[in-house]
């Protein structure tokens, strides 16, 4: 028998304020048409001032606690996946570990992948558990990318919005055969040579200050549909699994042009490819689980299903992983 790391339950959260491409056409020099026709997005969700990635994360946290039936003392190791960090410390995860009422002592810190940070956060959780040192880990992407945004700049700023999601896992047993429910597989990668693609221009101990997202839009487009492809071929190859044999297909919400071209690459149909670029825009390493629980919710992804993820972010960094949900 193996250890495996079951998905619990899932949750998530947005901020109440919607921003639709009109609303930003009256501020900057852009239209609905050219942002729907590059990226897909039709509107993102905005936080309220005062309002920080904890407390998205937080009540994305409290849902999907309440969806497995949990206490927040229950939790083992909390993994934030985050680049928009409330303070520069403590991690975010002690922030959630405290607006939860945890008062149990388990481990909670923040992981940093940018927009691969769910999936890099998913493995890191997994593997404790397989280990053994957790039994239960709380696994939550969330951001507030528009307190980095360039709002001058509309190259960027259009295609980025606020967020949270968050995953519960609990410790299984399987015959490790791909049968089982739980995480099968995880592959991460990162590239740093390709930094100046993707960063944010500013930092604790640059500039002193917090910066803002500058970004090489055609070089980071050609970079995700190859890398992405790949670590998901290498995903399949792994387990032995065929791109038919996936259920649902949930891709970092990075640019619908992105998405089909990364799904067209594999062979995955439109139809098992879950999408809501169009309504969160990118939220960054709070697109995979936001996208997971709005196809829960609908009970498309249904227990027993192979759910393929993968994404590809600052850094480089870029991941997948298969999930037998
Ligand atoms: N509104 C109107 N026009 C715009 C806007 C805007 N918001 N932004 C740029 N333009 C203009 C440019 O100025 C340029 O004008 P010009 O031809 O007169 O110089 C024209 O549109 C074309 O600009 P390009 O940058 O070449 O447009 P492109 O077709 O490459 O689309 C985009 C830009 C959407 C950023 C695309 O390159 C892309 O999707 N890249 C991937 C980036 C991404 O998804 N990043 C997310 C983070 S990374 C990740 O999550 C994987």
């Amino acid at each position: 028998m193996v250890r495996r790391s079951i998905v619990a339950g899932i949750g998530a959260y947005l901020p109440d304020r919607v921003v639709t491409n009109a609303e930003l056409a009256e501020r900057i020099d852009t239209s609905d048409e050219w942002i729907q026709e590059r990226s897909g997005i039709q509107q993102r969700h905005i936080v309220a001032d005062g309002e920080m990635t904890s407390d998205l994360a937080t009540a994305a946290a409290q849902r999907a606690l309440a969806a497995a039936g949990l206490e927040p003392d229950d939790i083992g190791i909390i993994v934030v996946a985050t680049s928009t960090p409330d303070e520069t410390f403590p991690a975010t995860a002690t922030v959630v570990q405290s607006k939860l009422g945890c008062a149990n002592g388990s481990m909670g810190f923040d992981v940093q992948a940018v927009c691969s940070g769910f999936v890099f956060a998913l493995a890191t959780a997994d593997n404790f558990i397989k280990v053994g040192q957790a039994d239960t880990a709380l696994v939550i992407g969330a951001e507030t990318f528009s307190k980095i945004l360039d709002w001058e700049d509309r190259s960027t700023c259009v295609l980025f919005g606020d967020g949270a999601g968050a995953v519960v896992l609990k410790a299984g047993e399987g015959d490790g055969s791909n049968a089982d429910r739980g995480i099968l597989s995880t592959h991460l990668h990162s590239d740093g040579r390709l930094h100046d693609l993707l960063y944010v221009d500013g930092g604790p101990s640059s500039t002193g200050q917090v910066g803002h997202l500058r970004m090489e839009g055609r070089e980071v487009f050609k970079h995700a549909v190859t890398k992405m492809s790949a670590v998901t071929i290498e995903a399949l190859e792994a387990t032995g699994l065929k791109a038919d044999e996936i259920d649902w297909f949930v891709p970092h919400q990075a640019n619908r042009r992105i998405i089909d071209g990364t799904a067209r690459k594999l062979g995955i149909t439109g139809e098992r490819v879950v999408v809501t670029i169009d309504q969160h825009a990118n939220t960054s390493a709070a697109s995979i689980p936001l996208a997971l629980s709005v196809a829960v919710e609908d009970k498309r992804i249904q227990e027993g299903n192979l759910v393929l993820l993968e994404a590809m972010g600052g850094g480089l960094t870029w991941g997948s992983g298969i999930v037998r949900w």
